[in-house]
């Protein structure tokens, strides 16, 4: 893979897949801007990635985010891909919802993925990426996956939308993962089919990165028979889902 001297932002660093991408890339000799909140684990990150720059943010206090990129133009820096994987999770049966999580991923998941697409973008060079991750949980509604499931399909609704506005100055890419071994699937008391690790994730990302096309899906032996899922009549589909309660 050819990352070697390529400048990327990863927002949502700290843990998971980003975590794993920032190793990944910084093995391929990337210069690496990393965020999430937790600065502690970024710090200690960084060291292990060619001391790569940390911007701690949150993307639930907007401002923080603003300030990053401001920091960032202000050194005229230009990216080669922004790749965006933060997210909260708290998966439940609707009528189980806790108010205040489900505003705080609705807050997370899709307003700061919209606040990352609208302030970021400037920072890209010409051609550069902007990876935004949804799910495979976005494609249809599960049985005990709100609200969750319900902002990754706004996640992957707002990449079709960015793929054709920003085009063809910004490459934008969504990410669709199945099953990753990450504190965010920690908490899933169900089976977990093709379960990857946060390695061959970012493996995927990375390959997918370089290819052509608009969606990186993984593992393919999983996405595909959700994507079949989600093109099939309701009447087909929901009678599949109800076997998942
Ligand atoms: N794991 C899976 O099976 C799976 C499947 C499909 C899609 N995905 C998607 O893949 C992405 C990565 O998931 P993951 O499994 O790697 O999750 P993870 O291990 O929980 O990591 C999430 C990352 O997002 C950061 N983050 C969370 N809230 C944030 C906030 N308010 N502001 C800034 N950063 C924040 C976290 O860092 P801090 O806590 O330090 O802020 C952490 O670095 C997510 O978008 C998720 O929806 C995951």
């Amino acid at each position: 893979m050819d990352y070697k001297g390529r400048r990327i932002w990863i927002i949502g660093a700290s843990a998971g897949i980003g975590e794993a991408l920032a190793r990944m890339l910084a093995g391929h000799g990337a210069h690496l801007i990393l965020s999430a909140r937790n600065e502690e684990a970024l710090a200690a990150l960084a060291k292990d990635c060619n001391g790569s720059q940390i911007l701690p943010l949150d993307l639930a206090r907007p401002k923080t985010l603003a300030e990053a990129v401001k920091a960032l133009s202000l050194k005229g820096t230009s990216l080669d891909a922004i790749i965006c994987t933060a997210a909260l999770y708290d998966p439940g049966r609707v009528v189980d919802i806790d108010p205040v999580n489900a505003e705080a991923m609705v807050r997370v998941n899709i307003l700061g993925t919209i606040d990352v697409a609208r302030r970021c973008p400037s920072l890209l060079r010409d051609g550069g990426q902007l990876v935004l991750f949804g799910s495979v949980a976005g494609y249809i509604g599960l049985p005990k996956g709100q609200p969750y499931s319900a902002t990754k399909a706004a996640v992957n609704n707002l990449a079709e939308t960015l793929a054709v506005e920003l085009a063809p100055r910004v490459d934008v890419r969504l990410v669709c993962p199945g099953f990753v071994e990450t504190r965010l699937t920690e908490r899933n008391d169900f089976p977990m089919p093709a379960i990857v690790t946060p390695d061959e994730a970012a493996k995927a990302v990375l390959r997918g990165m370089q290819k052509r096309g608009f969606e990186i899906h993984f593992p393919r032996r999983f996405t595909f028979v959700m994507k079949l899922v989600r093109v099939l009549p309701y009447v087909l589909s929901l009678r599949l889902i109800r076997r998942l309660r």
